[in-house]
């Protein structure tokens, strides 16, 4: 039995994962509104956040497994890359509840962890396949040819995917975290009714810095009326645009290879249905969670105490 522990961002979040990969229970409990008022997320306003709720959120987690801790063998915790106060915060409970029991501790690449989302019950999917995951901080192409071994051919020059639905959303005056709620409007939306522009990049990176530009022009001489008429069809047609982006490249990229996709763009509904033949991460898998992190560990070297009382948090790779 995994504990798996994720606090890089503004989701804190627990999870109970036995080793065959089947997700016993899987609390996230995020922070969205809380940061919501600010546009964004504020490092220090989620550190102190993740403080209050981690203890709570692992309590939470053992009682919808239904065990105690003296059932749990292992615990596993992001590293990185994150925020590192908000990284800091989760290693520390994870070091404290290994060190009181002796336990093996793991720590997870959080990227590595969005992958290990397709690892688990009951649909688990095998390597070798190529991976687009696309996030709020990243855009990446894997070739993942085995558990722990993936090389990336692709990346964001600027933007990342996510963070395009999100910038998008503020010019479109939408709230945050702006993905779901671009996903949503644009169903009421014509996606023809703008042209906005794909990034042509060489060999398999991504940019989508023009097109918040291109966003930015649309929406910056519109009234307020107007852009109350408009909004739709320009969230439809903005979205349009990312999943062309990203379509376009994983196609490209993928020759015979299957295709996955994950992290929290992956929950985006014209992205899914753009790839049918995909496998795509389960939707309460795709943004943050811990039951990802738990089940990277099932495929990561354990420390054994007292080697990672001295575990330090990365904020990039
Ligand atoms: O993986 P994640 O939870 O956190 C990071 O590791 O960054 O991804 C969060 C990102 C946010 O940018 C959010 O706007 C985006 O995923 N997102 C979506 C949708 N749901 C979440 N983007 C497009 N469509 C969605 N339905
Ligand atoms: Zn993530």
């Amino acid at each position: 039995m995994i504990l798996g522990i994720e606090t890089s961002c503004d989701e804190t979040a627990a999870a109970l994962v036995t080793a065959d990969g089947h997700i016993r229970a899987n609390v996230v409990s995020s922070q969205a509104e809380l940061h919501a008022r600010y546009g964004g997320v504020v490092p220090e306003v989620a550190s102190r956040r993740h403080l209050e709720l981690i203890a709570p959120v692992v309590r939470e987690a053992l009682g919808s497994a239904g065990i105690s801790l003296d059932e749990v063998e292992q615990v596993a915790v992001t590293q990185g890359p994150g925020l590192v106060g908000a990284l800091l915060v989760g290693i520390a409970a994870a070091k404290a509840i290994a060190w009181s029991r002796r336990l093996p501790l793991v720590p997870v690449d959080h990227l590595r962890g969005h992958v290990a989302s397709l690892y688990l019950e009951p649909d688990p999917v095998e390597p070798p396949f190529l991976c687009l995951l696309a996030s709020g901080g990243h855009t990446l192409l894997l070739d993942v040819r085995g558990y722990d071994d993936e090389q990336m051919l692709g990346t964001t020059l600027d933007d990342a995917a996510g963070e395009a639905f999100d910038k998008g959303a503020r010019l479109l005056g939408l709230g945050y975290p702006g993905g779901r709620e671009i996903d949503l409007l644009a169903r009421e939306g014509d996606p023809d009714a703008y042209d906005f522009p794909v990034a042509r990049v060489p060999g398999l990176d991504f940019s989508f810095s023009g097109l918040k530009t291109a966003l930015l022009y649309a929406t910056r001489d519109l009234s307020p009326e107007e852009l109350d008429a408009r909004r739709a069809d320009l969230a439809a047609s903005y979205q349009r645009a990312i999943v062309r982006a990203l379509v376009g490249r994983v196609r490209e990229a993928s020759g015979s290879k299957r295709i996955a996709v994950v992290g929290g763009v992956a929950a985006n509904s014209e992205l899914r249905e753009a790839l049918p033949d995909a496998a795509l991460a389960p939707l309460p898998l795709c943004t943050d969670n811990a039951a990802m992190i738990a089940s990277a560990a099932r495929f990561a070297r354990a420390l054994s105490y007292p080697a990672y009382l001295g575990l330090d948090a990365y904020a990039s790779r």
